[in-house]
């Protein structure tokens, strides 16, 4: 049996937004209040697999990490890293490359959605993508990994391609990983189409909320927010055909740590034009003391900077030995 570890990861892409808050960063700090060893990284390996200019990735991967310790993670309880500063993670998915069938990969709905009709074009490492993802995971042995809802196949992946290592070299390696998928917003959609999930690479900047937004575009992009006709139910079955008025909801009912039943409570019968400024009001008093910090942060880089070279040093106390396993495990 694995001693629980929790391992997680968000892209320096950029347009950081109020999805990777509720579906993820927020979800980071609570499981570091629990007591277990808690690993985030900064995924720039994972970027470039679409292009990103080299100024622009620096800039996005430092002012990610500021975001996680705005957001409240603590460099002292957990390790925050940047990926291409820990080689192990590379160096595990070039093994699980080998593990992993291209029949896996070419089953995975990121996959087709990021790759469009142009395959051909894609570049190779956004194919294989998720077998970097699963050597992000396991070359820490994680036993837990908190993700939003879009990161569910790529976890399924992940265990196929544990059992399928521990299988092929008859041991029993790498853990079956439990992805962590919980609270009221786990898929915040888009604020102009509900059927498509709010996303750092969607061309509308109106479509998400950034999470360094001023108060002012916030408060706007709320009120412009796509809805229907009618006003709030006052139970949550009334949401079930309903997705962008579904998601207001969760978005609120996820800021306020309460459960939608409990919001519904509250403001069922509300028209939206009531609990527009409403929401834009608690998720401003949510948001901006971290785009505060996130910029104090920003000033000055070399505390940034620190951290993540420190918790490099600290990760790979716990990677270095796992690959030498490995390599022996496959005869190297
Ligand atoms: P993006 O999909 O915005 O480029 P990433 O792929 O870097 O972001 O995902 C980082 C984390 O944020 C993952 O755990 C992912 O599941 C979560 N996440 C991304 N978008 C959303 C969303 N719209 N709602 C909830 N969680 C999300
Ligand atoms: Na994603």
């Amino acid at each position: 049996s694995f001693t629980p570890r929790v391992f997680s990861g968000i892209q320096p892409s950029g347009n950081l937004h109020l999805g990777n808050y509720l579906g993820a960063l927020k979800r980071f700090v609570d499981w570091q209040a629990k007591d277990m060893e808690t690993i985030y990284c900064m995924v720039d390996l994972h970027a470039i697999t679409v292009w990103q200019d080299p100024k622009d990735l620096q800039k996005s991967t430092r002012e990610l990490c500021a975001g996680f310790i705005a957001a409240g993670l603590d460099p002292e309880k957990s390790i925050l890293i940047n990926q291409s500063q820990v080689p192990e993670h590379a160096q595990l998915a070039w093994i699980f490359n080998c593990v992993a069938r291209m029949g896996w990969m070419q089953r995975m709905t990121q996959w087709k959605d990021k790759a469009g009709k142009n395959q051909q074009n894609a570049s190779l490492g956004l194919f294989a993508y998720p077998a970097l993802m699963a050597a992000d995971i396991l070359v820490y042995h994680a036993t837990h990994v908190p993700v939003g809802e879009d990161q569910k196949q790529h976890l399924e992946l992940t265990r196929d391609i544990a059992i399928k290592f521990n299988h092929d070299y008859g041991v029993d390696f790498f853990p079956e990983t439990q992805p962590v998928i919980e609270g009221a917003a786990t898929r915040v959609m888009s604020l102009r189409d509900g059927s498509k999930k709010m996303s750092k690479s969607d061309a509308s900047d109106a479509s998400r909320i950034n999470m360094t937004d001023d108060a002012d575009t916030i408060a706007k992009k709320i009120r412009k927010a796509k809805t229907d006709p009618d006003g709030l139910p006052s139970e949550a079955k009334g949401l079930e055909e309903r997705p962008e008025a579904r998601n207001l909801v969760n978005i609120y009912a996820a800021l306020m740590e309460h459960s939608v039943d409990q919001v519904l409570a509250d403001v069922g019968g509300k028209q939206f034009s009531e609990f527009k400024p409403m929401l834009a009001e608690l998720a401003v008093e949510k948001l901006a003391p971290i785009s505060t910090e996130m910029s104090r942060l920003m000033d000055d880089h070399t505390e940034i900077d620190r951290i993540l070279t420190r918790g490099s040093q600290r990760a790979r106390a716990i990677t270095a030995p796992i690959l030498r396993q490995t390599y022996d495990i496959v005869g190297m």
